[in-house]
């Protein structure tokens, strides 16, 4: 019953690592470095909030590799949970992915159930300790091969009520068995017992024969299934290059600024209007120039939190505190979707106001004021 009942949680982890895997790997913009959805972004984003961030500052240069290693990773977890191959040693794959995943890009996930990352790795826990349950799985039909070849008989446990077993063979009385005929006791005349037949070790068998029988048909169907992923992986990516997402309008964001910090605001937008005459108030951030129309150009605050000011129309910008509310990633600015997109979990900010489209994220972005002095220089009010 313990496989039938994880089945359907068995099948719906492994049909989305398989479908992550293969969606990384068909989208080119998750390996396009000025994609704010890009591998590069999610590190970049995660850096300042994880735990593991040391590490994630090492990993920076290498994104490409660990985007594709990710990829195939998740593709293998997929396949081996789906099919029920090796399926312990793939939900630790996925225990471990998992984590990873929590500790980079949802460990600030708030309220903590809104990150996924955290309730995919107690998914996989129950698939770590009970397997497949024997439930239409390749395992379970490696092992009854196995069995079978050595000799040992179908090994598929069935279950059968112990007061059948005393109909069939016991109901014990007087030192004989009223249920077979008043014959003498003993296991060897029971249909249901194994009594009386040798044992492998006296017909000459070695006790681990299934097991290492199952595992050498084990790793024959793995590499045959690894070759079957690769393959597929393989076609989805040349497929998403041909067919699939254009490539991220390269929107190049580049960091304004005269080496002053801000800080947020509580203004309820963060629109600009050009001051004529008299230098408006607030710390100057940089020339306006440095910012381009229908573009975005990144600053840190006074606060160490990383700000992003955009200019929508000539003249017109605004800017705000580009960290995601949802779990502290950075959001950056999406030229093709002409949106505030956040890397990590893909909460999605209207440009105009910081607004929030898409979630998990709860809210929108910190607006900070900003004003364009008449000498040129963009001001954030303080
Ligand atoms: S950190 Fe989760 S959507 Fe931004």
């Amino acid at each position: 019953m313990a496989g039938w009942a994880l089945f359907p949680l068995r099948i719906f982890i492994g049909v989305t690592f398989l479908f992550a895997g293969l969606q990384k790997l068909a989208n080119p913009n998750f390996f396009d470095a000025n994609s704010p959805s890009s591998i590069q972004a999610q590190l970049i984003a995660s850096e300042r909030i994880s735990p593991l961030h040391l590490l994630i500052g090492h990993l920076l240069q290498f994104a490409v590799p660990l985007g594709i290693l990710i990829s195939l990773g998740e593709i293998a977890v997929g396949i081996g949970i789906l099919i029920g191959l090796w399926t312990r040693i793939a939900a630790i794959g996925g225990v471990g992915l998992s984590l990873m995943l929590f500790l980079t890009v949802s460990f600030h996930a708030s309220p903590y159930y809104t990150g996924s990352d955290i309730v995919f790795f107690f998914a996989f826990i129950p698939f770590v300790i009970a397997g497949s349950g024997g439930v239409l799985s390749l395992d379970a039909n490696i092992r009854r091969r196995a069995s079978l070849e050595a000799g040992r008989g179908d090994p598929t446990p069935f279950v059968l009520a112990f007061s059948q077993i005393q109909d069939l063979c016991g109901n014990f009385d007087k030192n004989r068995c009223t249920a077979r005929k008043n014959e003498p006791c003993g296991p060897e005349k029971c249909p249901v017992l194994h009594g009386g037949e040798p044992s492998l070790i006296e017909r000459g068998g070695r006790p681990d024969e299934v097991d290492r029988r199952s595992v050498v048909i084990g790793s024959s169907a793995a590499v045959a299934a690894g070759v079957a992923g690769i393959a597929i992986a393989g076609v989805t990516a040349g497929l998403g290059r041909a067919i699939g997402a254009a490539p991220t309008a390269k929107s190049s964001t580049t960091a304004i600024g005269t080496g002053s910090t801000t800080t947020p605001t509580s203004a309820a937008s963060g629109a600009t209007t050009t001051t004529q005459g008299a230098k408006p108030a607030g710390r100057p951030l940089g020339k306006a120039s440095q910012v381009p129309v229908n573009g975005a150009a990144t600053f840190t605050s006074a606060n160490g939190d990383p700000g992003v000011v955009l200019q929508p129309s000539s003249g017109n910008f605004v800017a705000y505190d580009a960290v995601c509310p949802h779990a502290g990633c950075t959001v950056g600015y999406s030229k093709a979707a002409d949106l505030l997109v956040c890397p990590c979990h893909g909460s999605e900010f209207k440009v105009s106001n910081g607004d929030v489209l898409t979630g998990p994220s709860p809210t929108g972005l910190t607006p900070y004021k900003i004003t364009e002095g008449p000498d040129g220089i963009l001001y954030i009010q303080m």
